[in-house]
């Protein structure tokens, strides 16, 4: 079974995520996949509320908890509601909101103690690809997010290059098989539950089938193909 998690983005306003929500809600999708919408923070809760057979994951959470902190998203909120994913630490956030692979390591902390099942975000930009450095950028990464001494529950790690995403261009199966298999290699020295490697940026209708030969994967985290019927159709029986 693969999972397959549908990022949102703020592709959608409310009542276009609760219109392709509702869509979803009626399809049958096949047993060979395990899907998991992630809406806008502001449609999360109204979708959670709405329909309760949808699997969903939060986009992302804030560090602080609940108390005075004016426009936050405590992870509390995402427990209460049984949540029972996030994505921490996508690429959008560290650009725009200049989120670090500290930051993202204290938020698997917290996933970690509220149980939700963290989808950690990691890639690298095109620079390091094409000086052939992927392999110490995402080294580099693993060790500044992860902590030897905890241990951790069910762990997901999107592999997202960062000039991939959004723009057509994927890296080739080879080149996937290579990434997930280190990343596995080094995270082997670390302890979890179970662990599950995705892959993301420009996964779409006519590429799907080909990336879906890759056996090394669990999955694949999807942006702007996830709201297509074209792309939605794939996984439906
Ligand atoms: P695209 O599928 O639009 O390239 O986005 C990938 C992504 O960022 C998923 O989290």
């Amino acid at each position: 079974m693969k999972y397959i998690i549908f990022n949102w983005k703020s592709y959608l306003n409310g009542k276009e995520s609760f219109s392709l929500a509702k869509s979803l809600n009626k399809l049958k999708f096949s047993k060979k996949y395990k899907i998991i919408i992630s809406p806008s923070s502001y449609s999360l809760f109204a979708l959670k509320n709405n329909f309760k057979k949808i699997e969903l994951s939060s986009q992302n959470f804030d560090t602080l908890g609940s108390g005075g902190y004016t426009s936050f998203l405590p992870i509390e909120n995402l427990s209460n509601f049984s949540i029972k994913y996030s994505l921490i630490g996508h690429s959008e956030v560290r650009k725009y909101r200049n989120e670090n692979d500290l930051i993202v390591k204290s938020k698997l902390i917290l996933a970690n103690e509220y149980k939700i099942n963290p989808i950690i975000c990691i890639g690298e930009d095109f620079k390091t690809y094409k000086n052939n450095k992927t392999k110490s950028y995402i080294k580099n990464q693993i060790k500044k997010i992860f902590n030897k001494q905890i241990k951790y529950q069910n762990l997901f790690i999107a592999y997202e290059p960062l000039w991939s995403i959004g723009s057509g261009l994927v890296p080739s199966n080879q080149e996937i098989i290579k990434i997930i298999e280190y990343i596995r290699f080094l995270l082997k020295d670390y302890s979890f539950k179970k662990l599950k490697i995705l892959y993301g940026g420009s996964v779409n209708s006519s590429n799907f089938e080909e990336l879906n030969e890759i056996k090394e994967l669990d999955g694949f985290l999807v942006g702007s193909a996830s709201i297509k019927k074209s792309f939605i159709k794939i996984f439906c029986n």
